[in-house]
């Protein structure tokens, strides 16, 4: 990604053996970079979400080992950081898949290698998802041509896109979003509804700052829009990510999804879910299995955003004694999902379609 002309991912090691974040809070009214020192630092990031999104979740959590390698490389150091990193947040699965690799490779080694092996199997996280990041986009830009194909020469393809699933919530490219950048990039007219993806309003602030420095024409719509827009035949296509997906299909991410989906069917507008393979949970077979996050109900009480003085604050919406809920994911059952968009290809929503690209996890 491109940040006032510099080249960044949206996490990095640092000579001095610290790791660098961008805090996903303070966007999109200030680019900041905050920098971790300790593991219970990753933690607190991941917990909070100054970083969020499934593959950065993975990726921080990778380097929250090697933080907590580098301090104290004991069995007993490996336990309490796999615990308190895996403690952070229960619904993407990468983070889960982060740890249980980081664990198992460290455990077989003597302490006094474990830190050089915490910090490179880290980075190679990182680079790992940036490729497959880049393959899915290069996978579903093919479905958007195909989209575009279907349209009079010039005219423009409009894709709406649910939370944030893009540069900020990956190491680099997104996933939902990367074969919007490769269209835009292969110069197809294209134009993104962006959900503003309440409570946190990762659309609205995440997907609209990266869209907007890719140059990607964008329009900013309230949750409630999009059934609006589709049965007036203004979306061509959806596309999603996810935190989770399992073996039959089923994915899970985030609340609201599961609407559009159902509005998607209504109207015959494909939806698209875009994963890579360290988001499929082949443990489960079923998507209400997977646990799901209940988030403080000031997230729906109150909601943040800046002053005309230019202050950052939060301001309360409701009456002070009024209880909130606060599901952070739902689950859209495969039916409702016209493709997977993977690295390794397009794929029908279902245990085959899992099972003909990644062979090497079919049940026999
Ligand atoms: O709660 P968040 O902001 O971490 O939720 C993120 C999402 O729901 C994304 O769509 C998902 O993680 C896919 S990211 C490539």
């Amino acid at each position: 990604m491109l940040v006032d002309g510099k080249s960044y991912r949206t996490i990095w090691p640092n000579a001095d053996g610290s790791v660098s974040i961008i805090d996903q809070t303070r966007l999109p009214h200030s680019f900041e970079v905050v920098t971790l020192h300790a593991m219970p630092e990753a933690a607190h990031a991941i917990k909070t979400m100054v970083v969020r999104g499934a593959p950065l979740i993975g990726a921080t959590a990778a380097y929250g080992m090697a933080l907590a390698m580098q301090s104290d490389p004991s069995d007993a150091s490996l336990a309490t950081a796999y615990d308190t990193l895996h403690a952070t947040r229960p619904t993407a699965v990468n983070l889960h898949w982060a740890l249980d690799d980081a664990r198992t490779r460290l455990s077989a080694l003597p302490p006094a290698e474990r830190a050089a092996s915490a910090w490179a199997r880290a980075a190679e996280v990182c680079d790992e998802d940036v490729a497959l990041c880049e393959a899915i986009g290069d996978n579903g830009l093919s479905l958007i041509q195909a989209a575009a194909a279907k349209k009079k020469p010039g005219e423009t393809v409009n894709i709406l896109t649910h939370c944030n699933a893009g540069w900020l919530a990956t190491v680099d490219w997104g996933t939902s979003h990367a074969p919007i950048f490769k269209a835009y990039d292969a110069g197809i007219p294209v134009h993104v509804w962006v959900d503003e993806t309440r409570p946190r309003n990762q659309g609205a602030s995440l997907s609209c700052w990266e869209l907007g420095r890719h140059g990607v024409p964008h329009t900013l719509v309230v949750d409630n829009a999009g059934g609006h827009l589709m049965q007036r035949g203004q979306v061509d296509l959806c596309i999603v990510g996810t935190d989770r997906t399992v073996a039959n299909g089923d994915v899970c991410n985030k609340i609201g999804t599961y609407l559009k989906a159902l509005a998607a069917a209504a109207h015959k507008v494909p939806f698209y879910v875009a994963l890579p393979g360290p988001t499929i949970d082949w443990t489960l077979n079923d998507g209400f299995a997977i646990p799901i996050e209940e988030r403080p109900e000031s997230e729906v009480t109150e909601m943040w955003g800046k002053t005309p003085e230019g202050a950052l604050t939060r301001v309360r919406i409701t009456p002070e004694t009024t209880p909130a809920a606060n599901p952070a994911f739902d689950v859209t059952p495969a039916a409702l999902v016209t493709a997977l968009i993977t690295e390794r290809g397009i794929c029908s929503a279902s245990t085959e379609g899992l099972a003909g690209l990644y062979p090497e996890h079919a049940s026999a």
